[in-house]
C-alpha cells in the first residue's frame, strides 16, 4: 500500500531515466556558476542575496530554479544574463565569462515586455535588426519563429490585440530570434491562468524539442517545475545558497496525466520539503476577527 512514508521510493530512477541523466551529464557544460555571492547595499544596511552558489548546466538541458520568495532567483537570473554584476565568483556560458548582456543570452520576464507600438513580426525582428541583421532575412527569419510558436496568423497584430499567452508566446519568439545559446526565463508564466499556463508549458516543451537551446527557467510553482525540468536546484533563502540539485526522475515525453502519477508527486514532495522542512515552525498570521467563532466555518 502507498503511505506517505514510502512515497520517497518513487524518487529511485527507472534504467531509462538513469540512462537519461547519464546521457546529460556527459554533454559539454552550457553553463558554469562558480562560487557567485551578490550583496546590496541599502538604507538598512548590507543584504546578501546570494552567497557562494556554484551550479552547472548541461548542453539542451532543462534547469528550473526553485526556492522561498525573497532568495535571490531573479538576481541569479539577473547576474547570468549579464544584467547585473556579481559581488564575487564567475559565470561561464560556453566557457566564455560574462561580463554584460550579449544575444548568445536570451530573457524572458514575467511581464509583459513587447514593444506596444510594434506589430508582432516587428518585434521579432527587432533584436537581430539591431545587431545588424538585413530587413530581408531578419523578417524572413522572424516569421520561423513566429509559426515555430504558433502565431503564424498574428504576425501583423499589434501586443494589444493579443492574450497573456500569446504576448508571452511572441516575448519567447522574441528571444529566440537573437539565436542564443541559454535562454534564462523569470516567471514567464506567472500571471497566466491555470490553464493557459498549461498549455504554455506544453508549447514551450515542444520549442525546446526544436531548437538547439539550453534553458534555465525560475518558478514559484511545484508542478511547473517538475513538468519541465531535468533537474531542478532548489535555493534556500536568506541568503539565497544552494540547497540540492534535484534530478527529476520524470520520464520524457511529458504529458499532463504524469501529474497524477506516484514518480511525480514524490518529487514534488521532496521538494515542497526541502523548501518548507517539516516541524520548522510557521509564522503564525495574525489573527483579526470581526465575527463571531463558528464551529461549521473553519
Ligand atoms: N536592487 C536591489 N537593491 C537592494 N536589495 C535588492 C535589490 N534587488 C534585490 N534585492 C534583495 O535581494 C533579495 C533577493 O531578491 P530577488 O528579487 O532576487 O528574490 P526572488 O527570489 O526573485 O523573490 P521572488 O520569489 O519574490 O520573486 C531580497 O532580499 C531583495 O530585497
Ligand atoms: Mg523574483
Amino acid at each position: 500500500m502507498t503511505t506517505l512514508e514510502n512515497i520517497p521510493s518513487y524518487l529511485d530512477q527507472t534504467p531509462d531515466v538513469a540512462a537519461r541523466f547519464q546521457r546529460l551529464v556527459e554533454r559539454p557544460v552550457a553553463l558554469e556558476v562558480k562560487g557567485l555571492t551578490k550583496r546590496f547595499e541599502s538604507s538598512r544596511g548590507a543584504i546578501t542575496a546570494l552567497d557562494n552558489l556554484s551550479f552547472n548546466v548541461h548542453k539542451r538541458e532543462f534547469t528550473c530554479v526553485i526556492g522561498p520568495s525573497g532568495c535571490g532567483k531573479s538576481t541569479l537570473v539577473r547576474i547570468l544574463a549579464g544584467l547585473e554584476t556579481a559581488t564575487s565568483g564567475e559565470v561561464l556560458v560556453d566557457g566564455k565569462a560574462v561580463s554584460g548582456p550579449s544575444p548568445n543570452r536570451g530573457m524572458v520576464f514575467q511581464g509583459y515586455t513587447l514593444f506596444p507600438w510594434l506589430s508582432v513580426k516587428e518585434n521579432v525582428m527587432f533584436g537581430p535588426r539591431v545587431t545588424g541583421t538585413s530587413s530581408v532575412t531578419a523578417e524572413r527569419e522572424a516569421r520561423q519563429w513566429i509559426d515555430l510558436v504558433g502565431l503564424g496568423k498574428f504576425e501583423n497584430a499589434y501586443p494589444h490585440q493579443l492574450s497573456g499567452g500569446m504576448k508571452q508566446r511572441v516575448a519567447i519568439a522574441r528571444a529566440l530570434a537573437n539565436q542564443p545559446r541559454v535562454l534564462f526565463m523569470d516567471e514567464p508564466f506567472g500571471a497566466l491562468d491555470a490553464q493557459t499556463r498549461c498549455e504554455m508549458q506544453n508549447y514551450l516543451l515542444d520549442i525546446w524539442k526544436n531548437v538547439d537551446i539550453t534553458i534555465v527557467f525560475i518558478t514559484h510553482d511545484l508542478d511547473e517545475a517538475v513538468f519541465l525540468s531535468d533537474r531542478i536546484l532548489v535555493l534556500d533563502a536568506n541568503p539565497g545558497r544552494f540547497r540540492e540539485m534535484v534530478q527529476v526522475p520524470v520520464p520524457r515525453p511529458r504529458h499532463n496525466d504524469q501529474l497524477f502519477e506516484p514518480t511525480f508527486g514524490a518529487t514534488r514532495k521532496h521538494i515542497e520539503n526541502l523548501i518548507h522542512p517539516p516541524g520548522r515552525e510557521q509564522k503564525e498570521a495574525p489573527v483579526l476577527r470581526i465575527a463571531k467563532p463558528d464551529p461549521d466555518v473553519i
